[in-house]
């Protein structure tokens, strides 16, 4: 066993600086399995960091739910509401009836349906980014895409979309004080309002969309509806939101990426693998033990939480050659950046399409990325994030 001299790993102060690559990087080489005590988690929770030991604890038969909750600060003293009605919180047959819900609303063949308005998302952005002055990636450019596409899929009508997508930008941009006015939770409430009218007017005029495919679900209630929309649309945004931006900083910084996607040198579908692991935009995943189990030697009761650290997995050495490094022909690339075992991430589809648009775009349209000053890191443990990535785009 480690403790980490009193650290607390879920303070989000930690991950404000490129600090936490070495620290994930020294315990990923030492496969530890690391103590915090109570503070950011009531109750305290041990963490694994390699990527043998988060696949292990994520795993389909490992003895571990995310009944309680799946992020730091819940526990089986102080579980998540919404544990066994959404769908990332629900597990066995519940949870597999979600899935398959929601699931074709998410698949290959819906994101391809999708891929017109991102590419028409894409170049709106572009269009306003190329005008030669400096332009803030994170807000300007990651930010819209996402929550554009999840708009799509709820079914919120265009003319409410614009609204929508500002509240969702709010409500979701991190633990951090970079929104003023509205608080990140009071833009939250105004969605789960929104979705409630929705969800009123789907019940009415029922659409081909997901509102109204979980509102004539047999045995859902309101609420579960208004959980699984939630569900989306928070896995949806800031997690794409962030790689979305991790792109073009690799643009900006790995030499000749550009270059190589125009004249396809490089294959985007392997370069998309490589942003999803080099930015590995969810930071961790919580899991409560259901029975005794053994983690790295440590004897764990039920009932213990434990957290995997997905960027740290997806830079462990023993995985991955060179893992600081950008290698856009990364082959094989085994990343869990979208977890791992059945909860894998619904939308992975959606959001490889998602980047490999903006790629395509970028290399089609733009000539040059250039890095205006070194990025700032969002104060958060939920996600790995840009705060700011200024850039000049040069048009072609
Ligand atoms: C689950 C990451 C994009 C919807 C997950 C999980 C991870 C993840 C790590 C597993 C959570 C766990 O094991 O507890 C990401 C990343 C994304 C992304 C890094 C972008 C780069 C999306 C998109 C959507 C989405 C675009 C939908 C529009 C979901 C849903 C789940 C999920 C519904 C729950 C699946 C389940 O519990 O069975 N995601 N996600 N995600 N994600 Fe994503």
């Amino acid at each position: 066993m480690l403790t980490t001299n009193g650290v607390d790993l879920g303070d989000p102060d930690l991950y404000t600086t490129l600090d936490r690559r070495a620290r994930w990087r020294d315990l990923a080489e030492r496969d530890a399995v690391v103590w915090s005590g109570p503070g950011s988690s009531p109750t305290g929770f041990w963490s694994v960091f390699s990527h043998r030991a988060c696949a292990a604890v994520l795993g389909p038969s490992a003895p571990f739910t995310s009944e309680y909750g799946m992020m730091i600060g819940f526990d089986r003293d102080h579980p998540d509401t919404s544990g066994g009605r959404m769908m990332v919180v629900t597990e066995r047959e519940p949870h597999r009836r979600l899935r398959k819900l929601v699931g074709p609303l998410l698949s290959r063949a819906a994101a391809r349906e999708l891929a017109d308005r991102v590419r028409a998302e894409v170049d709106g952005v572009l269009d306003r980014a190329l005008d030669g002055g400096v332009c803030d990636v994170a807000t300007e450019v990651g930010s819209r895409i996402p929550a554009a596409v999840v708009c799509d899929i709820l079914g919120v009508p265009a003319a409410d979309q614009d609204m929508m997508i500002d509240l969702t930008n709010h409500a979701f941009g991190g633990e951090d004080e970079l929104y003023d006015g509205m608080t990140p939770r009071q833009a939250h409430t105004e969605i789960l309002v929104y979705f409630d009218e929705l969800i009123t007017a789907r019940q009415e005029r029922p659409g081909d969309d997901l509102v109204s495919t979980l509102v004539a679900a047999d045995g859902l209630t309101i609420d579960d509806v208004l959980l699984n929309c939630d569900n989306v649309l928070i896995g949806g945004n800031e997690t794409t939101r962030h790689a979305i931006t991790g792109a073009v900083h690799a643009l900006a910084t790995v030499p000749g990426l550009l270059a190589d996607l125009r004249d396809g040198t490089a294959d985007v579908d392997t370069v998309v693998e490589e942003v999803l692991r080099w930015t590995s935009p969810a930071m961790h995943v919580l899991r409560v033990t259901t029975a005794d189990v053994t983690v790295n030697g440590q004897d764990l009761p039920p009932g213990t939480p434990v957290v995997a650290w997905l960027p740290a997995a997806n830079r462990d050495p023993a995985e991955f050659d060179d893992p600081d490094a950008f290698l856009p022909g990364r082959k094989p690339n085994r990343h869990i950046t979208f977890g791992h075992g059945v909860h894998h991430c619904l939308g992975s589809a959606l959001a490889r399409i998602e980047l490999s648009i903006v790629l395509r775009a970028l290399a089609e349209r733009v000539s040059r990325v250039e890095l205006v000053e070194e990025p700032t890191w969002l104060r958060a443990i939920v996600v790995q994030g840009y705060r700011e990535l200024p850039v000049r785009f040069t048009g072609r």
